[in-house]
């Protein structure tokens, strides 16, 4: 009698398998959890400090955060030698309280570099060794400042081309493609806790820009990089077709033993607004959360901001917006919905 009581316990105490969970989460946390990922967001720096609505659905929904501006070199180094960590410190501050973890965006870019750095160059102020060096010391102070904090970072963003070429970067162009090698073993040395990945965008799709992404993690790994994953940064327009091979490009790159993360996703649509494109929204968060749940290696998904109030769409693309989970007034959107009622595929 007695085995058999300890044996019932024992089933009723395991948890329920995620695709047997019997009742639609309440918020993206509670999908979270049962889905066993982390669900995240950019976060802007001025709307945690000013809007207190805005603070209290980002954590309220979210495990995961990563700074939208706030850890971009030209945020915490504007001046050569002068750090400003102030909003990038608040961040990881505010993530501690509230139980998220944090995605470190990233180390090393051709977009958003301080002044100081970008005419120096230019102007042979800086040489190429010194550029080697000031890179190094870049990613060895930020990584060693949150050593521990951060979980993950993104340490090369977009360094593929459309055509599958090398990004035509300052980097590359100074220091030769060795230098995405290098950030990795510099931030390994820094935090080696730290998940290091390779971030970009249109690699939901993009054949030549895949191939040579895996190509460059293979290359890495046969050379005793580094490397731990991969982001697909995920930004969708509705105007395009939802990339339907998504899944089969992270089960690739899965098969190299990276984890997968979705770290930017957003879907925009050309306004105005309507019914018929919100559904149509929705359809797409819904798919790529599907994808991500239907490979075992995908553990994040991140969307670019949760709410149309700050996006960085409406400024960059004219006449396209509305690209996020809740609209301006934090109402939920289908979308949101959507990705509440998504079960993971059997
Ligand atoms: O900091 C200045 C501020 O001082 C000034 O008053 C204001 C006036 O326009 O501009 C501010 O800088 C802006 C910055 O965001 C901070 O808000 C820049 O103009 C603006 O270009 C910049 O845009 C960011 C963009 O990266 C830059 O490339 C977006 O917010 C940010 O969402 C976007 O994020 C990127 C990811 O890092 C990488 N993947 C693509 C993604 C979308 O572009």
């Amino acid at each position: 009698m007695k085995p058999l009581i300890i044996a019932l316990a024992l089933i009723l105490a395991a948890p329920l398998p995620a695709y047997a969970h019997p009742r639609t989460p309440r918020d993206l946390r509670e999908l979270a959890h049962q889905q066993g990922i982390r669900i995240g967001t950019a976060v802007d720096l001025a709307a945690l400090r000013g809007e207190a609505d805005y603070r209290t659905v980002l954590n309220r929904e979210f495990t995961h955060v990563t700074a939208e501006n706030a850890m971009k070199w030209e945020s915490v180094e504007p001046e050569r030698g002068v750090f400003i960590w102030r909003d990038a410190d608040a961040l990881v501050e505010n993530a501690r309280r509230n139980r998220q973890r944090v995605r470190g965006h990233t180390l090393v870019w051709h977009n958003q570099l301080p002044a100081w750095l970008t005419t120096g160059v230019a102007e042979g102020k800086i040489d190429d060794r010194e550029l080697r060096d000031i890179l190094r010391d870049h990613i060895t102070t930020q990584v060693r400042r949150y050593k521990g904090k951060i979980r993950a970072w993104d340490v090369v963003n977009e360094v593929v081309e459309e055509d599958g070429t090398l990004r035509q970067s300052l980097w590359l162009t100074h220091l030769g493609p060795g230098y995405i090698a290098d950030a990795f073993r510099w931030a390994h040395r820094a935090d080696p806790q730290a998940k290091l990945f390779i971030n970009d965008y249109n690699l939901e799709w993009n054949a030549p820009k895949i191939e040579t992404t895996l190509s460059i993690v293979k290359d890495l790994q046969a050379r005793g990089v580094p490397i731990h994953g991969i982001g697909f940064q995920g930004h969708l327009g509705i105007q395009y077709d939802y990339p339907g091979d998504w899944a089969n490009v992270m089960r690739r790159f899965a098969d190299l033993g990276l984890e997968i993360a979705v770290t930017e996703l957003d879907v925009r649509m050309v306004l105005p607004v309507t019914e018929e494109k919100l559904a149509t929204q929705a359809d797409y968060y819904r798919r790529a959360l599907t994808d991500c749940l239907s490979v075992e290696a995908c553990r994040e998904l991140t969307v670019w901001g949760f709410t149309d109030r700050h996006s960085w769409v409406p400024g960059w693309f004219d006449g396209e917006g509305a690209a996020c989970l809740l609209d301006e007034n934090l109402a939920p959107k289908p979308a949101y919905r959507a990705l509440l009622s998504v079960k993971r595929p059997r």
